[in-house]
């Protein structure tokens, strides 16, 4: 079948950057991206390309140059679904909140929903394609809601996991690794491999069965948070001893068998796909009864969980035990840098944490505003409403930030901090002016030259 238009339902973090590269390399493909949320649309619709809804670097020169072009972003769902040959459902899996598997599995309602929808108003065959990261076995359900329509419509279920990081969305998308495409219709397979086939080469895309795609998705995020928490463990070992987890890291990472990627000790990982992905792996091993295996993906988690603590703690520990009506600068917001993604944010849980001990806080980062902070804290439900944003609030500058405060963290890894002017803001602060840094992104000697008490992780 050849693909003229594609429709992808989610405009997120995932739909909005993959489709705008599919645009961009297929001139002759229409691409529609749908979602329920106006506000969202409406955002990527805007003429003023800064307030895309997803900040990553790239992309909106993309946006400028495809945008009413043969790049689409509306609410027409129903529209957008008819005219497709081929569509991506692109929405969220967010880990379920209640009921079985709470905490635990995917909640896939949403995409249940998708299918449903599209169940409802297809026209033509179609080859629907799973791009949201789901449980093995998914795309046997979205077969089973579209197989029983009983209108004689034929839908192909293809399986085509997403692999790209933030903040280096766009980069990842024009130069993958791979591109996975698991299905059983050779025919439809073809399909979504000449849409990648005009600028990804035929060498790269991978194709599998259903299952094994669906598998490898939750495979590569365990095995990528696995790295994080491992490297982590070892620098709290190296806090306790004389080495230094960068050394450690440079010296292991020089095995060809290792590899140097992905091996920066922090404050933990966030984003929304790591933590999501270990709990729905381990809740299927759960699920046909494999223990062992169970529990030694969750131990990345817990491992992940007592990293962020750990570092609460010690900034409390260090400012002699209490930080109760002292000023906190927060550094950094959103889970890694270049992006302005907050979901699983070591910060919040920092912030969380040292609210729970009334310490004031202010952030600033370069992305992230006061209310997507708020909304975070909110989330959680710790305290109401009024007590996070009394306890809470984002500063305008980063100097501010810093104005009096008796302690910084350093939470995100963006390259602007980095030249700020540190002896300008150690003139500013309480003294003894501490340093948390929860990235290894400043220079000891230089923070300890200047008369900063300087910690960093696994130092
Ligand atoms: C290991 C380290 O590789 C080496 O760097 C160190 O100096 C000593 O320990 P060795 O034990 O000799 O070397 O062999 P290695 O190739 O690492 O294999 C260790 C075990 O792991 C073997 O039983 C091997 O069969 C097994 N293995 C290795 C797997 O089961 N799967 C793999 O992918 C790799
Ligand atoms: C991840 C996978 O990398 C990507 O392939 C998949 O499609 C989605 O999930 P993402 O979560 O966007 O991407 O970012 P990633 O770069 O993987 O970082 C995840 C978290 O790990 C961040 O909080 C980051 O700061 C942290 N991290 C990463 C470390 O703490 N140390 C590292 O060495 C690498
Ligand atoms: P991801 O990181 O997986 O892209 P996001 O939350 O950024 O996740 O984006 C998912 C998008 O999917 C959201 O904009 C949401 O409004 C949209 N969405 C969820 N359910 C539906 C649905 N049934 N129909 C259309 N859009 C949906």
């Amino acid at each position: 079948m050849t693909v003229k238009n594609i429709c992808c339902i989610g405009a997120g973090y995932v739909g909005g950057p993959t489709m705008a590269v599919i645009a961009k390399k297929n001139p002759q493909i229409n691409v529609n991206i749908v979602d329920i949320n106006q506000e969202r649309i409406d955002a990527w619709n805007s003429k003023d390309l800064s307030k895309l809804p997803v900040y990553e670097p790239g992309l909106a020169d993309i946006v400028r140059d495809c945008r009413g072009i043969n790049l689409f972003f509306s609410t027409k769902i129903d529209e957008a679904i008819n005219t497709a040959e081929m569509i991506f459902i692109s929405v969220n899996t967010p880990t379920k909140t209640y009921g079985k598997g709470k905490g635990m599995a995917a909640d896939l309602k949403y995409v249940e929903l998708c299918s449903r929808k599209i169940a409802e108003v297809a026209k033509t065959d179609k080859i629907v394609v799973e791009k949201s990261t789901l449980p093995v076995r998914t795309a046997e359900a979205i077969k089973s809601i579209l197989h029983n329509t009983g209108n004689g419509i034929n839908f192909h279920i293809l399986s085509n996991p997403e692999f790209l990081a933030e903040g280096t969305a766009v980069q990842d998308l024009l130069n993958p690794d791979r591109v996975l495409i698991g299905g059983e219709s050779k025919e439809a397979i073809e399909s979504l491999s000449k849409v990648y086939g005009s600028w990804v080469s035929e060498d790269r895309i991978l194709t599998t069965n259903l299952w094994s795609s669906e598998l490898s998705k939750l495979t590569a995020n365990a095995f990528l948070a696995q790295r994080v928490s491992s490297i982590n463990a070892i620098s709290e070992l190296c806090e306790h001893t004389e080495a230094n987890v960068n050394e450690v890291a440079k010296a292991i990472g020089m095995d060809s068998r290792i590899g140097p990627k992905f091996l920066k000790a922090s404050v933990g990982f966030g984003g929304s796909c790591f933590q999501k992905d270990i709990l729905n792996l381990v809740y299927i091993a759960k699920s046909y009864g494999l223990k062992e295996v169970a529990d030694y993906w969750e131990q990345v988690v817990i491992m992940n969980d007592h990293q962020k603590r750990r570092f609460s703690d010690n900034l409390i520990k260090t400012l002699y035990n209490t930080v109760s009506g002292k000023k906190i600068a927060m550094l950094g917001w959103a889970f890694k840098k270049d992006t302005n993604d907050t979901r699983e944010s070591a910060a919040i849980y920092v912030a969380d944490h040292l609210l729970n001990e009334q310490a004031n806080i202010a952030v600033y980062d370069p992305q992230v505003f006061e209310q997507k902070v708020l909304n975070d804290l909110n989330y959680l439900n710790t305290r109401t409403e009024r007590e996070n944003a009394e306890g809470i609030y984002s500063a305008s500058t980063p100097y501010e930030a810093m104005k009096g405060a008796h302690a910084i963290a350093i939470m995100t890894e963006w390259d602007e901090f980095k030249d700020y002017d540190w002896q300008r803001i150690y003139d500013n602060m309480k003294k003894p002016a501490f340093v948390f840094d929860g990235r290894s992104l400043l220079d000891k000697e230089k923070m300890n030259k200047i008369g900063f008490e300087y910690y960093s992780i696994g130092q």
